[in-house]
């Protein structure tokens, strides 16, 4: 297996280390379940990580773990350096702020403005004047875009602005990584590229490192730079998504690697065309004198 010989161009040491980490469950007949098996893993900072695999492989249950929302049974969680699993509740509380999440259901309160949502880690974290968090709150919603929301309530927006004050909440502790479970699987596909854009906006402007978890291979294609592939709770492969095509040790590796040579192609094909910019899934490769029609005034079309 290559997934510990991977040696991060920075050179760098990771954000985030798992080290043998090990859940498991017991279920209503008595019998444990394992859900995370023996898993190691590094994700270094500034990097956008795709966590994949099918429906119950272990791919949410690992995102808690580096949190400690969920705690191993075995093994080491280590953020910044610092084991977790070792913290008093306090240190936890106080690490935790440097790792925000968002879900796939937004998780947003429903009786408070999209203002009160956003400041709501920072009030409860108490440390902040408000005058301070009513200015963060408005930079966040700046990066996300949403600024003329500030005083509407979730039931007004749509899906798509619901995940953005929910990553501009994540955002506004200033956290050093952003975990995301599922983000765009509530989100037509429209929205769901203009979540992506947003997100690699946020990773190039602040840095910020982005773990995201998803079923959809197309939102690998299209924002991840690294990825890994879990099966029955063992993470069976790892690789730089735009490295040359390789014996990629399973279906879902192998998939990727189509998505990407196929984007490749698109490109290297299109001579006299014009191709749009990949954001999810393989662009779309149009004759330019298609142009006007396929694309309208902005001159980008996507699948
Ligand atoms: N709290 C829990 N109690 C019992 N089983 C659980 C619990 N959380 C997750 N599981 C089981 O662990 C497996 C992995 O779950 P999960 O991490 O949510 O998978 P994924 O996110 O990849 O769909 C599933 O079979 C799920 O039913
Ligand atoms: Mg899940």
């Amino acid at each position: 297996m290559t997934a510990d010989s991977h040696i991060h161009p920075s050179g760098t040491s990771p954000v985030i280390r798992l080290e043998s980490v090990q859940k498991s469950f017991s279920l209503p007949n008595g019998e444990r379940f394992d859900a995370v098996r023996s898993l190691s893993l590094d994700i270094h900072a500034g990097d956008i990580f795709g966590l994949i695999g099918k429906s119950g492989a272990g791919k949410s249950t690992l995102l808690r773990l580096v949190n400690l929302l969920e705690r191993p049974d075995a093994g080491r969680v280590i953020v910044g350096g610092r084991d977790l699993t070792t913290l008093s509740r306090r240190e936890l509380r106080d690490i935790r702020q440097s790792l925000g999440m968002i879900f796939q259901q937004f998780n947003l309160i429903q009786n408070a403005t999209v203002e009160d949502n956003v400041a709501f880690p920072l009030k409860i974290h108490g440390r902040h004047s408000r005058a301070d968090i009513q200015a963060r709150v408005r930079e966040c919603l700046k990066l996300v875009g949403l600024e003329e929301k500030i005083h509407s309530y979730p039931a007004q927006l749509s899906g798509g602005q619901k995940q953005r004050v929910a990553i501009a909440r994540a955002l506004a502790p200033r956290p050093q990584v952003l975990l995301c479970d599922e983000p765009t699987s509530a989100l037509d596909s429209e929205t769901t590229r203009e979540l992506l854009q947003t997100l690699r906006d946020i990773n190039r402007k602040i840095g910020v490192t982005i773990v995201i978890v998803t079923h959809e291979l197309s939102v690998v294609e299209a924002l991840c730079r690294r990825v890994a592939i879990l099966e029955h709770g063992e993470l069976i492969e790892q690789f730089d998504v735009d490295a040359p095509a390789s014996n990629r040790l399973t279906a879902l590796g192998r998939e990727i690697d189509a998505l990407v040579r196929r984007r490749e192609r698109d490109v290297r094909d299109a001579g006299h065309t014009h191709v749009a910019a990949s954001s999810a899934g393989a662009p779309v490769v149009f004759p330019v004198s298609d142009m006007p029609h396929r694309a309208g005034s902005q001159g980008v079309a996507y699948a």
